[in-house]
């Protein structure tokens, strides 16, 4: 079976390296990459680390580009590439343009669908903007829809998707074990990597490190000042030690480099690589966040979440108490933090180690499932009260 796996961003690149190991590991599978490079440097960092090197790259990236103008790019790009490869099967991932681009392409020429992360809904087309709708565009054409969770199996069940479906747990959790697996194992690796931030104070006798990172589209402007003027005034406080690797999107790097580039207690840096970005998040006392991604690995590490968004696709750790939606409010952010910050007990009660999106072999199911070679599906259960985030229907039965 000749499977296609194409992708693009950073994220797409952290959750795909791991399901293509396999593939490639698999005698009944022949893998062929196509990175889009909708990310260059971003998507290379990642490539790097785990050695991964792509069949194609479609270097479709420019400075600051539109959703339209990377589409049509995309589109071409990737149409060339399945002309030349023929392959069985395409795998996408998860909400980008990049996913919705490659799953619409391939559908033009009937080739199947395979969507990894399937399933994760807002309800709202406008949160996130504009993945939720790539997300639901890719789910109407695959055939294979690998759930990470019993609520994103639901989901799909009440949009009358549910035969498809396939509860693999996500595969973050497979790359964070592999990354925590490496650091845990290499103490001069930790070492480096520590002294690549001095400044920062020891976890036992220092105070608390706030981690941040943003970069979503429907908070750029308003939102974006209101994150960067509630930072400001946390440092302010004294109080916290602020790192902040920013998203090379030049609408984050304006206003936040512009705001937060000479505060005292507040580091920024460019996006770090995978191991030094774990690696903070261990070190990190909270995290504030409106990554898709850090809200599923951060719960893992036993880290309390703060999310800048007013709705989640990601309701499992909200479910279990170690995340919540604070929004872009400058005054939500700022006391959220505050409150964290002050009493270590409520840190420690919020910071619970929850495992609720995977149990790292997300990628040996994907891959049973796609060879036809007997697997369980990942055990996970639907959120009490829960209801589809589209409609008003009654709770589905847990
Ligand atoms: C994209 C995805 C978003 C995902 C995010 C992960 C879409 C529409 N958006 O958003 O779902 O959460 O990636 O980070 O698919 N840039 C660089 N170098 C890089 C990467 C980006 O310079 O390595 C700059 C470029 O100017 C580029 C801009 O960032 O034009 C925006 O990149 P783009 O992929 O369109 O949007 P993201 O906000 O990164
Ligand atoms: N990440 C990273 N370096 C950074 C910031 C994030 O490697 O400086 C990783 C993070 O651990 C997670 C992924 O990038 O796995 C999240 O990517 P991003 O927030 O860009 O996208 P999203 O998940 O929101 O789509």
């Amino acid at each position: 079976m000749r499977i296609l796996s194409i992708f693009g961003t950073r994220p797409e690149a952290i959750k795909m390296v791991p399901l293509v190991k396999r593939l490639e590991a698999d005698g009944d599978v022949q893998s062929v990459v196509c990175v889009t490079g909708q990310h260059q440097t971003m998507l290379q960092q990642v490539l790097d680390l785990f050695g991964v090197v792509p069949n194609h790259n479609l270097a479709a990236m420019t400075a600051n580009q539109t959703l339209n103008g990377l589409a049509s790019r995309l589109f071409a790009g990737i149409d060339g590439v399945l002309e030349t490869e023929r392959p069985d099967r395409v795998l996408v991932h998860g909400d980008t343009l990049t996913s919705m681009a490659a799953a619409l392409a391939a559908f033009h020429r009937r080739i199947p669908v395979g969507h990894v992360e399937a399933g994760l809904r807002t309800g709202n087309l406008y949160e996130p903007w504009p993945e939720e709708m790539n997300r639901r565009v890719v789910d109407v054409i695959g055939d294979l829809l690998f759930a990470p969770t019993a609520s994103s199996q639901a989901n799909l069940e009440a949009e009358a998707l549910g035969g498809r479906v396939i509860v693999t747990g996500n595969t973050v959790i497979d790359a964070l074990h592999l990354m925590c697996a490496r650091l845990d194992g290499d103490a001069p690796m930790r070492a480096r990597i520590d002294a690549q931030f001095p400044y920062l104070e020891p976890p036992d006798r220092g105070r608390p490190l706030l981690l941040v990172t943003g970069h979503r589209r429907e908070s750029f402007g308003e939102g974006f000042a209101n994150i960067c003027a509630a930072l400001a005034a946390l440092a302010q406080t004294g109080k916290m030690q602020i790192v902040y690797p920013v998203h090379l999107n030049p609408n984050v790097r304006g206003p936040v480099l512009g705001t937060l580039g000479h505060l005292n207690d507040v580091y920024l840096t460019d996006p770090l690589d995978y191991p030094e970005f774990v690696r903070l998040m261990q070190r990190a006392s909270i995290v504030l966040t409106d990554s898709g991604g850090v809200q599923e690995e951060a719960p893992a590490l036993g880290k309390p979440v703060l999310v800048m968004r007013d709705v989640t696709e990601r309701p499992e750790a909200l479910a279990a108490g170690t995340v919540r939606l604070v929004g872009t409010d400058r005054n939500a952010i700022q006391q959220s933090v505050l409150q964290l910050v002050d009493d270590e007990a409520e840190r420690r009660a919020f910071a619970r180690r929850v495992n609720p999106y995977g149990d790292g072999h997300a990628s040996e199911r994907i891959v049973a499932a796609l060879t036809g070679k007997p697997f369980e599906p990942f055990a996970s259960r639907v959120l009490p009260g829960y209801r589809h985030p589209g409609r008003t229907a009654p709770p589905v039965e847990d």
